[in-house]
C-alpha cells in the first residue's frame, strides 16, 4: 500500500492499493475513533460494494449505516443534497460522528458537502471507486452541487480526513470509465509528468494502476498544499477545463467530463500555438486511451457555454495553455475573445483532420 500525505489545513493520507475496500473501516480507525457514520453511495455503487464496506466499517467499531441516491449527475443537485442531509440526521450523526462518500466523483463531491454544512461542518472520508474520482476529484477537498445555472456553482473548501483507493476496484471499471478518468491523469501529464504522458501514450497501463493513481496524487498534492483555496497556481489543474465545459454543456451533459475535457486539451494547445507534433502527440495519446479528439458543436455556442462556467472571474478568464509535454502556461482573457478562441481550436481540427 502506498501512503501520500496531503499537507493543507488539515491534513490527511490518500492510501492507494489492492483490496482495500475490505480493511476501510480498519484503516479509517487509525485516524477517527469509532463513532456513528452514514455510507453515502448511488445505487450503482451501493448494490456492488456497499455490503463490504459497511461490513468493514461495523468491524471495526463504527455503527455504519448506508444512503443510497439514484445514480447519474442529473441528480447532482440541492435535491439530492437535502436527502443526504435529512440520512444523516435520521441516522442520529451529531458533530462528532462520520460521513463516508463511496463512489464517483458526484458521490464524493455531495457528500463532502454535506459532511461540510451538516453541524457546520464534521469529518468524511472519500472511498473514491472511479478512476476520474481516484486521481483528481477525491484529493483537494472541493465539494459541491451543480445548480440550473451551473455545475458546482454551490460548494466549499472541505478536506477529508482519509481517502482510501482500492485499486481492485478500478481495475474492474468498465472501459468508458476508465476512459474517462484517464483524460485527468492524461492532464497530469502535460502539466507537469511528461513520464506519466509516455506511460499513458502506451494505452497499455491497467496493470501499472496504482502508479499511475499515485502520480496523479502527488502532484494534485503539491498543487493543493501551495494553493489549498483556488487563488493562485491551483488553476493549473483546470487545463482543458474551460473548452471542455463548454464542451460537457454544448452536449446536454451527455459527454463524460473526461471526454470533454481530452478534447478542452486539444483546443487549448491550439489557442496555445502549439506545434502540429505537440498536438498530434496529445491526440494520438487521447486515442489510444479511447477517449474522443474532436467535436462538433459551433465556436459561438460554445463560447456561450464557457460563460456559464465558474472558472470566469467578472469579464475574465484564466486559460491553461500548454507549451509542450510537462509545461503550461496560465494566461487572463477578456471573455470577449472566447468566440475567436473556439474558432482557432475548431479551425485545428479541420485542418489537422482530428
Ligand atoms: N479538480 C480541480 C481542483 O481540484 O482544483
Amino acid at each position: 500500500m502506498r501512503t501520500i500525505h496531503v499537507n493543507t489545513s488539515a491534513a490527511y493520507d490518500v492510501l492507494i492499493g489492492e483490496g482495500l475496500i475490505d480493511k476501510c473501516g480498519e484503516l479509517t480507525a487509525k485516524v477517527v475513533r469509532p463513532c456513528r457514520c452514514l455510507i453515502v453511495s448511488d445505487d450503482t455503487v451501493d448494490d456492488l460494494y456497499g455490503d463490504r464496506a459497511q461490513i468493514s466499517f461495523r468491524y471495526a467499531g463504527f455503527d455504519a449505516r448506508r444512503f443510497a441516491f439514484p445514480a447519474g449527475e442529473a441528480h447532482k443537485n440541492l435535491d439530492t443534497l437535502a436527502d443526504i442531509l435529512d440520512a444523516m440526521g435520521e441516522a442520529g450523526l451529531s458533530r462528532s460522528d462520520l460521513v463516508v462518500a463511496l463512489g464517483g466523483g458526484v458521490t464524493g463531491d455531495m457528500a463532502g458537502f454535506a459532511a461540510a454544512i451538516f453541524c457546520r461542518g464534521i469529518r468524511f472520508v472519500q472511498i473514491p471507486t472511479t478512476l476520474l474520482a481516484a486521481v483528481d476529484s477525491s484529493v483537494g477537498g472541493k465539494t459541491a452541487v451543480d445548480m440550473p445555472f451551473g455545475k458546482n456553482m454551490v460548494g466549499a473548501f472541505h478536506q477529508p480526513s482519509l481517502v482510501i483507493t482500492d485499486t481492485d476496484v478500478l481495475r474492474d471499471l468498465p472501459a468508458l470509465q476508465l476512459s474517462n478518468g484517464a483524460a485527468e491523469a492524461i492532464k497530469c501529464g502535460v502539466l507537469n509528468d511528461e513520464a506519466l504522458f509516455g506511460l499513458l501514450a502506451s494505452g497499455d497501463w491497467l496493470e501499472q494502476i496504482d502508479e499511475v493513481v499515485a502520480r496523479c496524487v502527488t502532484y494534485k498534492r503539491d498543487v493543493v498544499a501551495g494553493d489549498e483555496f483556488d487563488r493562485g497556481d491551483r488553476a493549473f489543474l483546470n487545463l482543458g477545463h474551460t473548452f471542455g465545459h463548454a464542451i460537457e454543456v454544448c452536449s446536454g451533459l451527455k459527454l463524460l467530463h473526461g471526454q470533454a475535457v481530452g478534447v478542452g486539451m486539444l483546443m487549448a494547445a491550439a489557442v496555445a500555438g502549439c506545434s502540429e507534433a505537440m498536438i498530434r502527440r496529445l491526440a494520438a495519446c487521447l486515442k489510444a486511451n479511447g477517449l474522443p479528439t474532436r467535436c462538433d458543436f459551433d465556436a459561438q455556442a460554445l463560447a456561450r457555454a464557457a460563460l456559464s462556467d465558474k472558472k470566469r472571474s467578472g469579464d475574465h478568464i484564466t486559460l491553461v495553455l500548454p507549451e509542450a509535454v510537462g509545461k503550461c502556461v496560465r494566461k487572463k482573457i477578456p471573455v470577449i475573445d472566447l468566440p475567436r478562441c473556439f474558432e482557432v481550436a475548431l479551425d485545428m481540427q479541420e485542418t489537422l483532420e482530428l
